[in-house]
């Protein structure tokens, strides 16, 4: 399973980039308005540093005003990937963009029936959004394994994004349910290589060999 960090903090993106097992980013205005920079000017920075997928999403709503809105954006940087929401004016601007060879990231998919129609025009990447399914008391996991069966039964190329995930034990549900990426926030990242008997079996080696030979 590919690992995408979900920050536009640039510090952060240093830091996951340094463990050397970051694969992409994904960001989202939201993202973007917390650093205060423009949108344009973070994702130059952000695809100096990571050479894998950075997902940009457009601020337009209807078809003909996201394609050249798209388009500009992927004029930034060749691994930029074009974040657009499961609307039907998203679908349409999916299916213009892959004809064109721009690939996308189709956001803020909470069905399954979602996942199925930008699979068939031709997406990159769906990011279903688990955590703010749990949030309403649905289960986000399952969404994952519903879009993961669709796409074996039909063999549909699109990677499942697995996105919103709150905590260590979102990556290894959406591991086991065959997700193709999990994007993290740095935190989470970080509680994913922590465990206290990891640390405090570190202190007891080290105690004894110190007790046993200074
Ligand atoms: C993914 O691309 C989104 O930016 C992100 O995962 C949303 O997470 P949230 O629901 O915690 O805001």
């Amino acid at each position: 399973m590919d690992l995408y960090i979900d920050t536009a903090n640039l510090d952060e993106i240093r830091q996951a980039n340094d463990l050397g097992v970051l694969d992409g980013v994904t960001t989202n205005p939201s993202l973007i308005a917390k650093e205060g920079v423009p949108y344009a000017d973070q994702l130059v920075k952000i695809c100096e540093i990571v050479a894998g997928p950075v997902s940009a999403e457009v601020l337009a709503t209807e078809h003909d005003a996201m394609v050249p809105e798209a388009e500009e954006l992927a004029k930034i940087a060749d691994n930029i990937v074009i974040k657009l929401p499961c609307t039907p004016d998203g679908l349409k601007a999916c299916k213009t963009l892959s004809d064109r060879g721009i690939r996308t990231n189709m956001t803020l998919c909470f069905q399954p029936l979602q996942a199925w129609l930008v699979a068939k025009a031709g997406a990159f990447l769906v990011s279903p959004f688990l955590g703010r399914l749990d949030d309403i008391s649905e289960d986000g996991v399952d969404l994952v394994h519903k879009i993961r069966a669709i796409y074996d039964n039909y063999g549909y190329e699109t990677k499942i994004l697995a996105a919103s995930l709150r905590h260590p034990k979102h990556i290894v549900d959406v591991a086991l349910a065959g997700a193709d990426v999990a994007t993290i926030p740095y935190k989470v990242i970080a509680g994913a290589m922590k465990h206290p008997l990891t640390d405090s079996g570190i202190e007891r080696f080290l105690a004894d060999y110190r007790k046993a030979l200074g």
